[in-house]
Formats: C-alpha cells, sequence, structure tokens
C-alpha cells in the first residue's frame, strides 16, 4: 500500500469537522507542519495511496469467484473505495502521513467517524480480504492454528458452522471476521455493519469474508449461502491465517513477558 513515513502519532480522539481540534489533537507542531507542506511544495509531489492488487490472477479463484467478479470488485468497487479516499485527502494534508491502519483507526474517531473513514476502511478491508483467499484454498487448517480453534470453538466443524451462521445472518452489507482477541487472548467470530473493520477495536484479524451484495451477485446472484460455502470449503486461504494468527500470538505476548522468577 502506497503510504508515507508517518510524522505524526495517532491521534486519542477528533472532533469531526473541527480542523482547528484535528490539527491540535493529531499533535503536529506548526514548525514540523509547515516544514512537511514546505516539503511538499518545493518538490510539487502529492502522492496518496495506490491500489494493490490481489496476491495472485484475476483468473486464478476460477471456478470458485469468476475473473468477471475480481474484475467489477477489485477494479472497480475497491478501487473506487481508493480513489474517492485520495479524493478526500486532496482537499486537505492534515491526514497526510499515515500508514493504512492508522488512516483507518484515526478516522474512525472512537465511534464518531470522519469523512474519510469510509473509503479508508473499505480499502483495508479489501486488501486483507483479497489476502484471505488463494487458488487451492478452502479444507480445513493445520497446526497452532487448528489447535487455537479447537481450544476456542470445540472444534472446527463448530467454527465453521458459526462463521457460516454469522455471515447469514448479518443485515444489510458488512464482513465476517475471525480475530484474536487481545485481552482474552481468544479466537472469536464477529461481524461488521458497512465498512467498520475490528482493528478500530483493537482486536487482531486473522481472516474476513465480504458479504456485501457486489462480493457474491455475478457469480452466485442473491443466494448468498452458496457463496460463503465455497469461501470456506474452496477459497479460504488457511495458510494466511496460520500465519497472521502467528504474528498474532506473537505481539500479544509481547505485551506480557513471562519472566521467570529466580
Ligand atoms: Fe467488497
Amino acid at each position: 500500500m502506497g503510504s508515507f513515513t508517518a510524522i505524526t502519532p495517532v491521534c486519542s480522539f477528533l472532533h469531526a469537522n473541527d480542523l482547528s481540534s484535528r490539527i491540535k489533537c493529531l499533535n503536529i507542531s506548526y514548525q514540523q507542519k509547515r516544514r512537511h507542506e514546505g516539503l511538499r511544495r518545493k518538490s510539487g509531489v502529492v502522492a496518496y495511496y495506490g491500489l494493490k492488487k490481489p496476491p495472485y490472477n484475476l483468473d486464478a479463484l476460477e471456478p470458485y469467484m469468476s475473473q468477471k467478479t475480481l474484475e467489477s470488485h477489485w477494479g472497480e468497487h475497491h478501487k473506487g473505495y481508493l480513489d474517492a479516499l485520495n479524493r478526500h485527502l486532496s482537499k486537505s494534508d492534515i491526514l497526510y502521513g499515515y500508514t493504512m491502519d492508522e488512516l483507518v483507526k484515526v478516522t474512525y474517531n472512537y465511534g464518531n467517524p470522519l469523512p474519510e473513514f469510509n473509503d479508508a476502511a473499505q480499502v483495508w478491508n479489501h486488501d486483507f480480504f483479497w489476502e484471505s483467499m488463494q487458488p487451492g484454498g478452502g479444507e480445513s487448517p493445520t497446526l497452532g492454528l487448528l489447535q487455537q480453534i479447537e481450544k476456542d470453538f470445540g472444534s472446527f466443524p463448530n467454527f465453521k458452522e458459526k462463521f457460516i451462521e454469522a455471515a447469514m445472518t448479518l443485515f444489510g452489507s458488512g464482513w465476517v471476521w475471525l480475530v484474536l482477541k487481545k485481552k482474552e487472548k481468544q479466537l472469536a467470530v464477529v461481524k461488521t455493519s458497512n465498512a467498520v473493520t475490528p482493528i478500530v477495536w483493537d482486536d487482531i484479524p486473522i481472516l474476513c469474508l465480504d458479504v456485501w451484495e457486489h462480493a457474491y451477485y455475478l457469480d452466485y446472484k442473491n443466494d448468498k449461502a452458496k457463496y460463503v460455502n465455497v469461501f470456506m470449503d474452496h477459497l479460504v486461504s488457511w495458510h494466511a491465517a496460520t500465519a497472521r494468527l502467528a504474528r498474532a500470538q506473537a505481539f500479544v505476548n509481547l505485551g506480557e513477558p513471562k519472566i521467570p522468577v529466580a
């Protein structure tokens, strides 16, 4: 994802549509901001976020997710969110310099989203979604992920049933996630509406499924159940999920080092 060296810390609270508060809250010193603006003017370069490609060819998920769907979903919907985000950002450079993760969190603004939030979160969610699938995916997880799923859900079939049920009962458009909850150190299935993403609650995503209608209508019309089951049986990348869980567990464990007692 095209982003830049962060020059500001993530804000603890922002007041929507209140630019002075936003500047103050972002903790950008006047000198720092002037210097930054000067550099941008001098170079004449104004760059925003770039469109990240899925980690496979657009026809690689056939026949379960068609090239036509990828061309529309990634090439039009995902790109549309990115273009809209960059248009928002071009109006002011107050949010310049954030990584995409930081931008999503700071624009969520503790439940009082700024205008940039929906597009930023949809870009983040879609990037994560493409990387939650792989050609030849599906079947079942192995190694540490399987053990953790069995510990937290009782069994893999129980987890699968819960994930599918969450997708089928999601009202309207949104996302279904497998996340690692930091405090509980447990896996959980959560669903979010519209663009909301669990990183705003500090959950660590392991997998996600896009259950907006634009994700499946070209291949499955209104048959959401078929789409969700096909994702589980043929598309989900347990390889990616295993790597994400290993990183997440290492990160969570770093918060509480086990220091041996002498
Ligand atoms: Fe989507």
